[in-house]
C-alpha cells in the first residue's frame, strides 16, 4: 500500500526520505497559497528564491519581485506576500522571482530526490489530492511551520489532506494520524480555531485578516503547483 508521511517542521526534514515521493509542501499563511492564487491569476512562473539580496537582483533580469520578512513585504520590492496582489489577473504573464520568511526556504529542502515537488494550500486541496490519486509513489508533506517551530495552520492542513487520502495509504506515522484527527474536530470552525496561531495573531497584528480569510477558503482554484526545473508552474 502507498505510504504517506507529515513532517511538521523543514528542520527535522532531514529524518525522511524523499527519494522517488512526491512532496507537497504548504505554507498557509501566506506563501503556497499566495503561489496558487498567483498560478490561478495566470502568472507564467515563480521562482523561488531564499534570500533577499539574490531576489531583489533578479529584477534586473526582467522579474517581478516578491519579498515577505516576518510578515510584512520586504523594502524595495514590487510585491510582499498578500495573494489578494494576484487576484483578476494583476500580473497576468509576469514570471515573479519571490522571497519569504519560511514557504520559500521549505521548497528548496524538498527537492532532494523527490520525484515530484507540488505547492499545497487549502484554495486547491481537491486538485492536488485528485493528483496524488492520479499517481503512484508515496508521499511527504512537509509544513513549512515556523522559523523551524510546528505550526497550527500548515499541520490542519497536513491532516486534511492526509484525511482525503486516508482509504488509499498506509497511515503508520503519528503526525498523520495526530493531525488527520485535529483536522476532523476542526474542520467546521478552521478560522475561529486558527485564531489563535501563532502566525494569525502576527498578521491580524499588521492588520492583514483578509489574507487569513482568504488562504482558508476552499478548492477556489483547480490549479496544480508543480516545480519544475527550479520553477514553479500550472499544471
Ligand atoms: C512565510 O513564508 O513564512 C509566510 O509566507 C509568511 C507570510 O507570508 O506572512
Amino acid at each position: 500500500m502507498r505510504k504517506i508521511e507529515i513532517c511538521l517542521s523543514p528542520d527535522l526534514i532531514h529524518r525522511y526520505s524523499l527519494e522517488n515521493k512526491i512532496v507537497v509542501v504548504v505554507d498557509i499563511f501566506r506563501a503556497t497559497s499566495t503561489m496558487v492564487t498567483a498560478l490561478g491569476n495566470g502568472v507564467n512562473s515563480i521562482l523561488p528564491v531564499e534570500d533577499l539580496e539574490t531576489c531583489r537582483a533578479l529584477k534586473q533580469k526582467g522579474y517581478t519581485i516578491a519579498g515577505e520578512r516576518n510578515g510584512l513585504p520586504a523594502e524595495g520590492f514590487e510585491l510582499g506576500n498578500s495573494p489578494l496582489s494576484y487576484l483578476n489577473g494583476a500580473f497576468q504573464g509576469h514570471q515573479i522571482a519571490m522571497t519569504t520568511t519560511n514557504g520559500t526556504l521549505a521548497i528548496e529542502k524538498s527537492k532532494k530526490g523527490a520525484s515530484e515537488v507540488l505547492i499545497g494550500a487549502f484554495l486547491n486541496l481537491q486538485t492536488t489530492t485528485d493528483f496524488i490519486l492520479e499517481h503512484k509513489e508515496d508521499v511527504v508533506i512537509l509544513c513549512a511551520g515556523w522559523k523551524g517551530k510546528f505550526n497550527l495552520e500548515d499541520s490542519l492542513y497536513a491532516g486534511a489532506l492526509a484525511s482525503k487520502l486516508s482509504e488509499h495509504f498506509d497511515r503508520d506515522c503519528d503526525a498523520v494520524i495526530g493531525m488527520s484527527d485535529l483536522y476532523l474536530q476542526h474542520r467546521n470552525n478552521l478560522r475561529p480555531f486558527l485564531n489563535q496561531a501563532s502566525h494569525a495573531k502576527r498578521l491580524q497584528n499588521h492588520h492583514i485578516e483578509a489574507d487569513i480569510d482568504f488562504c482558508l477558503e476552499l478548492d477556489v482554484f483547480d490549479v496544480l503547483g508543480r516545480l519544475k526545473n527550479d520553477l514553479l508552474v500550472r499544471f
